[in-house]
């Protein structure tokens, strides 16, 4: 289903520079744990639930009385704010961790950085994007930065959208990408947890989990995804 591993993987190594690639697979759960974000013990009960149009992570979660990360992150959900009717989500046995937030990307509003490190500097756009939302919840960054990128091309450039504007899923911005930065990539197989669980845990930001695989929002067939870590000023 996804053909990025090559082709992305080689593009995304020139943009960024120094980077030095090297694929693996590291076990979510053999990460170390720290802080409150990844809980290694939820267990699937033999209950599957099928999505219906309307529910939410979060109204899920509370009829069967576990927590929304537990929910999250034992169906390895990209972005918990993305369900599709008719998915079906495999219920915890209990409520091992009855977190309904660390799992979330924040709607950072006071978001003060005007650029990222490394890359990739493409993000493409998924239904009810606003540049406000890819600026401050992928990415923590302002709002104005991205609109001030006079990298801007194209649908963006010819839409000179405000803020709040919802934008056309499927076309593309530019995040502005601060000088001289570099991560390193790998492959990731994501087990277990979300996408905000993994940038939360190695300081990147999931709109670079996001771009770097062509807009994926959703773990579900678990594929390796590629993943960023080590973002840095280069010396
Ligand atoms: C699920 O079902 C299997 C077989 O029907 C059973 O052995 C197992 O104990 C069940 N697991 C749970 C968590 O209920
Ligand atoms: C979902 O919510 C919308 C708006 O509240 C409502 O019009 C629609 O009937 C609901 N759909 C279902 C399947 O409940
Ligand atoms: C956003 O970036 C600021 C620094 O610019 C940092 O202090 C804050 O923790 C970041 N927030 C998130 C949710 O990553
Ligand atoms: C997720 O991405 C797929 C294409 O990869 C798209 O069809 C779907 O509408 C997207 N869903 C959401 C909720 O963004
Ligand atoms: C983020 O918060 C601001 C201020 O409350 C609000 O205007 C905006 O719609 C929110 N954005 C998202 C994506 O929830
Ligand atoms: C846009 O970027 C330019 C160059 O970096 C800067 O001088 C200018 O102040 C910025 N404008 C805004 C509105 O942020």
């Amino acid at each position: 289903m996804f053909s990025y591993a090559s082709n992305l993987f080689a593009w995304t190594t020139a943009l960024v520079g120094a980077v030095v690639a090297q694929p693996s697979t590291v076990d979510y759960d053999t990460l170390p744990s720290t802080g409150s974000v990844i809980n290694l013990d939820v267990t699937a009960s033999n209950t599957t639930y099928i999505v219906q149009a309307n529910d939410t992570i979060h109204s899920i979660a509370s009829q069967y009385n576990v927590g929304a990360c537990d929910l999250a992150r034992l169906n390895v959900l990209a972005d918990p704010n993305f369900l599709y009717a008719d998915e079906p989500l495999r219920i915890p046995a209990r409520a091992t961790f009855p977190d309904d937030t660390s799992c979330f990307s924040t709607n950072n509003t006071g978001a003060t950085a005007t650029c990222i490190y490394g890359g990739p500097h493409v993000y493409t756009i998924l239904p009810g994007a606003t540049i406000q939302k890819i600026a401050n919840e992928r990415y923590n960054i302002t709002a104005e930065s991205i609109l001030n990128t006079t990298a801007q091309t194209g649908y963006i450039a010819a839409l000179n959208p405000g803020i709040y504007d919802v934008l056309e899923t499927g076309e593309t911005v530019k995040i502005p990408v601060c000088d001289n930065t570099a991560c390193t990539m790998t492959e990731f197989a994501f087990t277990y947890g979300t996408l905000q669980d993994f940038a939360t845990e190695y300081g990147i930001t999931v709109g670079q989990i996001m771009s770097l695989n062509l807009g994926y929002n959703h773990t579900e067939l678990v594929a390796p995804l590629g993943v960023l870590y080590d973002c840095a000023v280069l010396e």
